[in-house]
């Protein structure tokens, strides 16, 4: 099958993809409308033909039965003999979901209602610091334990009605000095977010919180919560169990927005809003188990995805929101997407014979377009770029701001697939210059153009609209990891490096000679340790 569809992309290589819209179907035959949505990929070189070959991949790879089988609760996470059941945290009014012959319903929804009247008595101030109600939280935690809600509490501003949030994630100290350093210790909460509750530098920082917060609050165990799956160890922190918000093992770090790893959303945006972020997720879910593949909005955009990377061989793919408070989005992404699919075996062991999934990356529009932008579009490599725009902002009386942004948005994608030729660069530089000079000049503003982009534009950045973005990426992760035959659901090329950190320590403390290590980290340890380390 990937023979059949290189041989269909060699055919296409030099087809121009505004040829396509001869069809004048097109921008609607290559469209998905689903939940308010509208995730556009006509401006990419495929064809009906090219979408029945790629929908076969679907069929081939049985994707459905996998579908059913997460959703059921099976062990997909094969190498850690785990289920992957982040969809369970957004189940609301869905059936029960079994582990191990375990309904794990009762416990979830045990466990958001806990989440809601905490961030209640947080929000009206029935919970106190030691100096009044709170007006600060500080989340401790990274990758999954950060990315999330730190990307969603900047999407949902509009909506952030609770005490100020801040994320604190790097065990540089700069990042915790300079929250700590906008805090009052009496009136902040801390919330220590990690689902192992060893990872070195969330709990480096916890530490140094909890030091800072002593020296203003009795009680400090009193204004921390933990969010882990690993209550003895949380006990040992010192926090009570009635402020640790437990999860299981089978929600994955990076998909653990939807359950205690939001807290922080909610306590900033409230619970109501919070379930509105959980219904849109169950809506992307209830989609994506019920709509044909060919109308199903994860797996077109997984397989738009598969096309242009493992097919047509783009390694990057950028990420555009032209909405400035999806600003983390990219990162978020990036874990989502590169801690998943970033492998280099396939399920059974075995080498893969294809490159696993892309390098992501991005920022906003429109400060990208005066950055990195020209690099799109006349830089000697091909960039497939994702935008999101929405309908409206929340702007009001600056709504002709948000209709520029649109246009924006949408010409950099009409740019991209259309370009300018030759004859059109002349024109633009006739009457300045003649001859030779006219030729080389005009060559300069040549842009070749059929380079791929999808739009994916919403109603507006809402909580509910969030929560079915990210589902629908996270679903996307999923199809693009089973076609390619990879376990999406560890990680455990993060491993190698947290290990040699850990026997690096006491040679940059200086307590254990470098003698022992390769000539240029002994040569770095030196350089730092005479510059002050
Ligand atoms: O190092 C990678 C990782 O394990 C991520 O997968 C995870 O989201 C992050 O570290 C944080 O882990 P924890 O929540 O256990 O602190």
């Amino acid at each position: 099958m990937w023979n059949d569809l290189k041989t269909k992309a060699a055919a296409v290589a030099d087809r121009r993809i505004e040829t396509l819209f001869d069809d004048p179907d097109r921008a609607r035959g290559f469209s998905v409308s689903a939940l308010g949505m509208l995730f556009d990929y006509a401006k990419t070189n495929i064809d009906a033909d090219t979408r029945a070959a790629l929908v076969a991949l679907l069929e081939e790879t049985d994707l459905a039965a996998r579908r059913d089988a997460m959703f059921s609760g099976a062990a997909i996470n094969e190498t850690e003999g785990r289920a992957v059941l982040h969809t369970a945290l957004r189940n609301l009014d869905g059936d029960a979901v079994t582990v191990d012959g375990q309904d794990v319903m009762p416990g979830v929804r045990d466990t958001l209602a806990r989440m809601e009247d905490f961030a209640r008595a947080v929000r009206c101030g029935d919970f106190q610091g030691q100096g009044g109600a709170i007006t600060d939280v500080i989340n401790i935690g990274i990758g999954g334990s950060d990315l999330g809600p730190a990307m969603a509490a900047k999407a949902l501003a509009p909506y952030h009605d609770g005490p100020r949030c801040h994320f604190v994630s790097n065990v540089d100290p700069a990042d915790i000095a300079d929250t700590l350093a906008a805090c009052d210790p009496a009136t902040t909460l801390v919330i220590v977010a990690s689902k192992t509750f060893t990872t070195i530098e969330t709990m480096t920082n916890a530490r140094t919180a909890k030091a800072w917060m002593g020296q203003a609050v009795s009680d400090t165990g009193a204004q921390f919560a933990a969010l882990s799956t690993a209550a003895d160890k949380t006990a040992a922190f010192g926090i009570a169990p009635s402020r640790v918000f437990g999860f299981e093992d089978w929600v994955g770090g990076r998909y653990s927005m939807w359950g205690p790893i939001g807290l922080s959303l909610m306590i900033a945006i409230g619970p109501e809003a919070f379930r509105a972020f959980l219904r849109g997720g169950q809506a992307m879910d209830t989609h994506f188990r019920a709509a044909p593949w060919a109308q199903n909005m994860p797996a077109m955009l997984a397989l738009v995805g598969l096309w242009h990377n493992q097919v047509q061989g783009h390694a990057t793919r950028a990420v555009l929101p032209y909405d400035n408070r999806l600003a983390r989005l990219p990162a978020y992404l990036q874990q989502l997407e590169m801690e998943s699919n970033g492998k280099r075996v396939s399920m059974d062991g075995e080498e893969l014979s294809f490159h696993s999934g892309p390098v992501v990356w991005g920022e906003p529009g429109t400060n990208g377009q005066h950055a990195f932008y020209q690099l799109i579009h006349q830089g000697t490599r091909v960039v497939p770029c994702e935008f999101l725009i929405a309908a409206e902002g929340h702007e009001e009386g600056l709504e002709h701001q948000h209709r520029l942004l649109i246009a924006n948005c949408l010409a950099q994608s009409e740019a991209l697939m259309k370009g300018r030729d030759l004859d059109e660069a002349r024109e633009k530089v006739a009457g300045k210059f003649e001859g030779d000079e006219l030729e080389r000049q005009a060559k300069h503003r040549v842009f070749p153009g059929n380079r791929p982009s999808t739009t994916l534009a919403y109603p507006r950045l809402d909580p509910e609209t969030l929560g079915k973005i990210i589902a629908l990426y996270e679903h996307r992760v999923f199809v693009e990891g089973c076609v390619l035959g990879i376990n999406s659901y560890d990680q455990w090329g993060v491993e190698l490096g947290k290990e040699l950190a850990t026997a690096l320590q006491p040679v940059v403390d200086g307590e254990q000679s470098a003698d022992d290590k390769d000539g240029s980290t002994a040569q770095l340890v030196g350089y730092l340790r005479a510059n002050g380390a």
